[in-house]
């Protein structure tokens, strides 16, 4: 198994933000976080890595990494799209911007396109409901999106 490491700048940021909390156990989401920053999902190897970091064991690593939806347990495109599927979004279009994302780069939920470029996640509500229709992409924010909107945004990201 290939042993996870986080980069030099990581690193420091683990050691800075560690030093925030009484106890080093408490670094088990922020440590999970910058995995994820620096390889764009949580592999099990980074999961053990963690473990030792912060004197769990990897089952308890793994058991909240599977229990948080935003957690990539497996290698996911270079642009994620988090579209949400919560009531407001839903009552303002969010089912035509899947449709449209089914139709154009030919992927559903939980799918990554062939290229390796897409992937799409549904998730509940990202508290930007005033924003509706909404989705973050790599994260950031898009609100009040539009299949006009989005179609280009997607021609941006090829
Ligand atoms: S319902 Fe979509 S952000 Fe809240």
């Amino acid at each position: 198994m290939a042993k996870f490491q986080y980069t030099k700048e990581n690193e420091e940021k683990f050691q800075i933000t560690a030093k925030k909390y009484p106890k080093i156990d408490a670094m088990l989401l922020p440590a999970l976080w910058l995995v994820q920053e620096q390889e764009g999902w949580v592999s099990p190897e980074a999961m053990i890595f963690v473990a030792d970091k912060i004197g769990k064991q990897p089952i308890e690593v793994y058991e909240f990494a599977t229990f948080y939806t935003m957690f990539n347990l497996k290698p996911i495109g270079t642009y994620h799209i988090e579209l949400c599927k919560t009531l407001s979004c839903m009552l303002m279009g969010a089912n035509n911007l899947k449709k449209f994302i089914k139709d154009t780069i030919g992927i559903e939920p939980g799918q990554t396109s062939a290229d390796g470029k897409f992937h799409l996640s549904e998730v509940e509500c990202l508290g930007a409901c005033g924003g509706a229709p909404m989705f973050a992409l790599n994260g950031q924010y898009h609100e009040n999106q539009t299949v006009e909107s989005l179609k280009n945004l997607i021609e941006e990201c090829k």
